[in-house]
């Protein structure tokens, strides 16, 4: 296999509303321009078994799981995802693009939840263990906008907006925190302004960091 048709692993993450679906949906179309298959998928689902238990995650009240819990099952959803869809579409030289992955429950459940990070890093040690991505985007935005934006969209998958501003802010701050730890591979977004410059901020980073994806 050439380098150029190596599959290669990007995330995104970033509080609720900061535009990942419109930001990944651009760069898959960018990618699949320069010749690559790209497949999109999200978190927690991405899989049948996985979108049927984010129904389970996602509506009915805040305090429906405990902490324990839901990392479980938010893990559980990810083991399936990875084994069906993200691993084999790495091994036949796909682009994936996951809207969500374990960073979300690093600080979701982890930093700004009541789990606490021991118990995040034994379940991905589990789960994930090397096959994380190769690249992070992290989208980040003030949370009164990124809850404005959320809000906008509505629907019944409303649990984890419905936390409130204290506990989104400090999912922001969590995303800050990781992208400290993991400079290599995470990367900060500034998600503010027009849906094409935010897309014009990642393409420079996708480039640099995984120059092969524009050069099929
Ligand atoms: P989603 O509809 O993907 O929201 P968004 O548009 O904000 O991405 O809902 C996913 C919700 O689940 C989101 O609020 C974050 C939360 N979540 C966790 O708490 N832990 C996790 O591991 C994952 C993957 C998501």
């Amino acid at each position: 296999m050439t380098a150029s048709s190596a599959g290669a692993f990007i995330s995104f993450e970033g509080g609720d509303g900061a535009g990942k679906s419109t930001q990944i949906k651009l760069l898959a179309d960018a990618i699949r321009d320069a010749g690559r298959e790209v497949v999109t998928t999200r978190e927690p689902g991405g899989s049948p078994g996985a979108e049927a238990i984010r129904k389970l995650l996602l509506e009915g009240s805040a305090d429906k799981w405990s902490p324990v819990t839901e990392a479980l099952l938010m893990s559980a959803a990810r083991a399936d995802h990875l084994e069906r869809i993200i691993q084999p579409a790495l091994a036949r030289g796909a682009v994936v693009i996951t809207d969500r992955f374990a960073d979300s429950t690093m600080a979701y459940q982890g930093l700004a939840g009541a789990l606490g990070e021991k118990t995040v890093i034994a379940l991905y040690d589990l789960v994930v263990g090397n096959r994380g991505p190769d690249l992070t985007l992290i989208l980040d935005l003030p949370i009164e906008e990124g809850l404005k934006r959320a809000g906008a969209t509505g629907g019944q998958e409303q649990r984890f907006e419905s936390k409130g501003a204290a506990y989104q802010e400090k999912v922001r701050e969590a995303f800050l925190e990781i992208a400290r730890r993991e400079p290599d591979r995470c990367f900060v977004v500034d998600a503010s302004g027009s849906a094409e410059k935010v897309a014009a901020r990642i393409r420079n980073i996708v480039e640099k960091k995984l120059p092969a994806l524009f050069n099929a």
